[in-house]
């Protein structure tokens, strides 16, 4: 069925951006990337956007696209449906996309005067795919646009949000996270 396999792709494509943010979650802790500066009267990023958090979260994107590309054809193979494997720069750009995108987030929160765990709809769901997305159709073009169908976006967008919310309601009830968003 069409629609499953467009769901499918969709999934498989965007793990490696969606990672990131669970393993930075999982590392986080240590200097923050801003040093604690201020702009204005706010922190520039928050003590929530760490460099170790960050370096996780691009490792753990990239490993899991390694990961993805050995089994691809196996997977392939057995459900037959084509999920793709990952260039070295499309795997870059899903995994440091997404925590570019996130970092960008908290500066537009700090900017907006929300506070570290402060919750943004909208933002918050879909701040990684805004990132992650543009960043690879740059580093690897012809990939994107290969993988990157309109249904395949057009899933992404609608998908994202629920699993962030549901990924996060249940790090937050596991207790590795401070707010369920
Ligand atoms: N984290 C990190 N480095 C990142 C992203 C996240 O260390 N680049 C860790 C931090 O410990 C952070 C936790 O993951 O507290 C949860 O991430 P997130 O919800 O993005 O950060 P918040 O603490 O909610 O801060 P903000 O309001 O800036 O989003
Ligand atoms: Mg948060």
């Amino acid at each position: 069925m069409a629609i499953l396999e467009t769901i499918v792709i969709a999934f498989w494509a965007m793990l490696p951006a969606y990672v990131p943010n669970n393993a930075a979650v999982l590392a986080g802790g240590g200097r923050p990337i801003d040093g604690g500066r201020t702009w204005g009267d706010k922190r520039m990023l928050g003590d929530g956007k760490t460099w170790r958090g960050t370096a996780a979260g691009i490792v753990a994107g990239l490993a899991l696209a390694g990961l993805l590309t050995v089994v691809a054809p196996a997977v392939a193979d057995a459900t037959g449906i084509d999920v793709p494997e990952f260039e070295p720069l499309a795997a870059l750009g899903l995994a440091a996309g997404a925590m570019l995108g996130d970092i960008l987030a908290s500066f537009l929160k700090r900017r907006s005067g929300r506070q570290r765990g402060a919750m943004f709809p909208g933002l918050d769901q879909l701040d990684f795919v805004v990132v992650s997305l543009p960043l690879t159709a740059l580093l690897a073009r012809e990939w994107f646009f290969e993988v990157f169908t309109m249904g395949v976006i057009a899933v992404v967008v609608i998908l994202t949000p629920i699993l962030h919310v549901t990924t996060n309601m249940i790090a937050y009830k596991l207790g590795l996270k401070n707010e369920p968003w």
